[in-house]
């Protein structure tokens, strides 16, 4: 189902008898945005969600998030780009993408076609920037933007979500040029993530995506190098669920808004933790480079978990989680 459609009610059908599964509903409100399910791609692990959409599951998806966009074409950085660790991996891919014009021309009537909500993840070094590559990329069959204003892995690329102010410039200049939601993907390289959320709120966008990748390095001892390009890339992977989890569960409980987690997700349990602790919705990032059909079988099993608690809305579980009296 597209984005801002009502939802269906809960799979109707003959009432419940021993041997059938008791019905579930997996649609979720983000903001404005109605989705058949919780689960997306997180930005830049899955092309641009049009590559083998019979392999990958794509249709089974509540959202594609595509890779960042920027106004002119960027080449990325020099390789190596990625670089694993025990449990995720480094990258430093540098925003490579064929820029707006080729985005709007050869990419944007594919995504059309694929069937889920498409949300087009764009970035760029200042807040004009921004501004004019959601004006190039808008228009119908798109679900909403995603503000990049976190990527580590090009000059300036965390400037903007370091502070407050800075953000809300982002999203000043982008809600200027346009009505479509807005969603602000956050850095967790912050000491305070609440207030960079907030001040993206209040200048009118409509959630928070949290998070893009922890700032991490690898040395090559050998050479006496750092191995990727530019010293330092971005951490993620199951490595950063507990402190993206963290980052998400802060957020939920400072801030009134929607917000959609993101960092490890690799099994429907995983994603249950972060609906748990507010989200409304997830992404699924690094485990679609081992499986692009991970996401489709994240569906399947939240499906599962919630049949194995004899059924109902997902939406009800969100925000539910029991907090221990100390917490205060
Ligand atoms: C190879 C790679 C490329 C990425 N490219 C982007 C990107 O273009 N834009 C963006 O906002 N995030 C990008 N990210 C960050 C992911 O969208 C996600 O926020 C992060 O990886 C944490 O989720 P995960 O642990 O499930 O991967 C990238 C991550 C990886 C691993």
């Amino acid at each position: 189902m597209s984005a801002q459609q009502p939802a269906p009610a809960a799979e109707s059908g003959p009432k419940k008898t021993g041997c059938q599964p008791p019905p579930v509903d997996l649609s979720v409100q983000v903001g404005p945005l109605r989705l058949d399910n919780p689960v997306m791609t997180a930005s830049g692990t899955f092309g641009y969600g049009d590559e083998h959409p019979d392999l990958t599951g794509v249709s089974a998806l509540g959202a594609v998030v595509t890779k960042t966009t920027t106004v002119e074409p960027r080449a990325g950085n020099p390789p190596p780009r990625l670089f694993e660790t025990p449990a995720g991996i480094l990258n430093s891919i540098g925003l490579q993408n064929v820029g707006a014009e080729v985005f709007v021309r050869d990419v944007l009537p594919r995504l059309r076609e694929l069937g889920p909500a498409i949300i087009v993840s764009v970035g760029g070094s200042r807040p004009q920037d921004f501004a004019h590559c959601v004006e190039l990329i808008q228009g119908d069959g798109l679900a909403a933007f995603e503000l990049n204003i976190s990527c580590p892995n090009v000059a300036s690329g965390l400037e903007f979500s370091r502070s407050p102010a800075e953000a809300a410039k982002v999203v000043r200049a982008v809600r200027s040029r346009t009505d479509m939601p807005l969603f602000v993907k956050l850095s967790p390289n912050v000491t305070d993530i609440a207030s960079v959320g907030r001040a993206c709120i209040e200048e009118g966008a409509d959630g928070l995506t949290a998070v893009n990748t922890f700032l991490g390095m690898a040395v090559d001892v050998e050479r006496r190098r750092p191995v990727l390009p530019r010293s330092v890339g971005g951490l993620s992977g199951p490595a950063i669920r507990p402190l993206a989890l963290c980052r998400v569960w802060e957020l939920a409980r400072r801030l009134s808004c929607p917000i959609i987690g993101v960092g490890g997700i690799v099994t429907a349990r995983d994603a249950m933790e972060f609906l748990l602790v507010g989200a409304s919705a997830i992404q699924v990032g690094t485990a679609n480079l081992r499986d692009p059909s991970r996401g489709a079988r994240l569906v399947e099993g939240l499906r599962e978990m919630l049949r194995a608690k004899g059924g109902g809305r997902l939406r009800d579980q969100i925000g539910t989680l029991r907090t221990p009296l100390s917490e205060g």
